[in-house]
């Protein structure tokens, strides 16, 4: 039955980390508006912090982030220099001295940054920012380019939280996908963290690659969870090569299809369930006692552009090329190209090219999109009355959501909304009910499972 559904519903739609979504991002939103967004926010709202690293040593075919091949550290080094005069730019413009509650480093591969470097990064963000111990600083780990010295520089950086870069341990997926990592390059890294006291570490794995097989991301699985991390992502591969051109390398004959990639997602979270792993949202896996887990079971889990998060922060500020900003007022995107980026900063100018303001009807919806990717289950009631909203503005999602009404994906009783267990898969279909931007641009989105 659900693999009946899940060919019916080979449809393509948002990942919703936002809403709206990147894609109707408008130049409406520019550096002038930032800086009077900032300057609005008030001193004691507590901030998270985004840093964009879009360098890599070399290029993992399947890759969908914003990153560029660098043989040589010069130019990374260049760009470290402008993400300071950025820190400095936005921190002025703040006037006072915010709390910083989370510090993300994502790419690309900040395992690129030479351990001096990270020492005057890091210097830079607690002169400007307010970060206290307690503070969750995370960075994204490819193991390949990190050494046991390395990690103890993470660890004097103060970070205590890594998310690694796995995807598949099968030397023909990882062949086919130009990312070769054996099982002990992993492993050897997530000796050295723990070692170091960095004890929160999330592994990044995935299913639908070239030359995938259940059996394989089931093996993959179980080898990830040899290593004991606290919290699994499970992505699908996202195969865009009209939007990321060096994916054309991986043959459409090499991937599996859509009822394959349905079984190894189906399989790779049944196999985590079983070792102790709790499902949470519909990429995400955690150990029960893990913080995720937590705040998923108390109802008070996140989603933002890392993915599910314990982040409650109001404001998070992304720095760097293309890094995308969340305030109270609306969200705010970098230019992504490296030479706008560095023309902008250079001028002392912020680099913001593009954003959207939230009107009442997007903060509802916002809301609504969120509570369903993170709780599968949404009281429609409840939010219209919080935000003040008429029940009639939903009536464009609820007869969207009919066919998944109609086919068992979703159950509506007196105004909630709940996934059925064999629905939630399908859960960024039910969101995509209440999103008012989606059909309204020619844009391609990934499949939906
Ligand atoms: C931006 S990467 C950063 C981590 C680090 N550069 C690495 O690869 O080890 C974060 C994760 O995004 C996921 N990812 C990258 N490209 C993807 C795609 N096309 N579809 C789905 N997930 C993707 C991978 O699981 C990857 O580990
Ligand atoms: S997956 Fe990670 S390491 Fe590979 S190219 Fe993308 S950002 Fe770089």
């Amino acid at each position: 039955m659900k693999a009946d559904l899940a060919t019916k519903y080979d449809l393509r739609v948002p990942r919703y980390t936002s809403y709206p979504t990147a894609p109707h991002f408008t130049e409406a939103v520019d550096g002038a508006v930032y800086r009077r967004w900032l300057t609005e926010l008030s001193p004691d709202l507590d901030l998270s912090l985004y840093f964009h690293i879009p360098y890599c040593d070399t290029l993992c075919w399947f890759c969908g982030c914003y990153t560029k091949i660098v043989r040589r550290y010069e130019p990374v080094a260049r760009y470290l220099d402008m993400l300071l005069d950025e820190i400095d730019l936005v921190a002025d413009t703040l006037g006072e001295r915010f709390r910083a509650r989370h510090l993300h480093w994502g790419g690309g591969s900040p395992t690129l940054i030479e351990e001096t470097d990270w020492q005057r990064l890091i210097e830079r963000i607690h002169a400007r920012f307010d970060v206290g111990p307690d503070a969750e600083v995370a960075v994204e780990m490819d193991p390949r380019d990190t050494t046991k010295k390395y990690v103890n520089a993470l660890a004097s950086a103060g970070v205590n939280r890594a998310s690694i870069g796995v995807q598949d341990f099968h030397p023909e997926v990882q062949k086919a996908i130009n990312r070769i990592q054996p099982f002990d390059t992993t492993k050897r890294v997530v000796d050295w963290l723990r070692h170091q006291g960095i004890s929160g570490i999330n592994m990044d794995l995935m299913y639908g690659l070239p030359y995938q097989t259940t059996e394989r991301v089931v093996e993959t699985v179980e080898k990830a969870v040899r290593l004991e991390p606290d919290r699994v992502a499970l992505f699908g591969y996202a195969h865009v090569p009209w939007m990321k051109t060096h994916q054309k390398f991986i043959k459409d004959e090499t991937l599996p299809d859509f009822s394959e990639r349905w079984q190894q997602s189906e399989a790779a979270a049944n196999r985590l369930v079983e070792l102790g792993y709790v499902r949470i949202g519909f990429d995400h896996f955690a150990r029960p006692d893990d913080d995720l887990a937590v705040a998923h079971a108390e109802g008070r889990m996140h989603r933002n552009f890392q993915g599910y998060t314990t982040d409650t922060a109001p404001a998070l500020l992304g720095f760097g090329a293309s890094a995308i900003g969340s305030l109270p007022q609306g969200y705010v995107q970098n230019t992504q190209p490296l030479r706008t980026y560095r023309e902008a900063v250079t001028f002392a100018d912020f680099a913001t090219e593009r954003g959207v303001a939230l009107s009442d009807d997007d903060r509802l919806r916002r809301d609504i999109i969120e509570r369903l990717m993170c709780d599968m289950t949404v009281d429609l009631n409840a939010l219209c009355k919080t935000h003040d909203m008429a029940r009639e503005t939903l009536n464009d999602g609820m007869k969207r959501m009919e066919p998944l009404t109609e086919d068992g994906i979703v159950e509506v009783n007196d105004g909630r909304v709940t996934l059925t267990a064999q629905g939630r898969p399908f859960v960024r279909l039910v969101a995509a009910a209440f999103d008012a931007y989606l059909n309204k641009g020619e844009k391609r989105h990934s499949k939906a499972v």
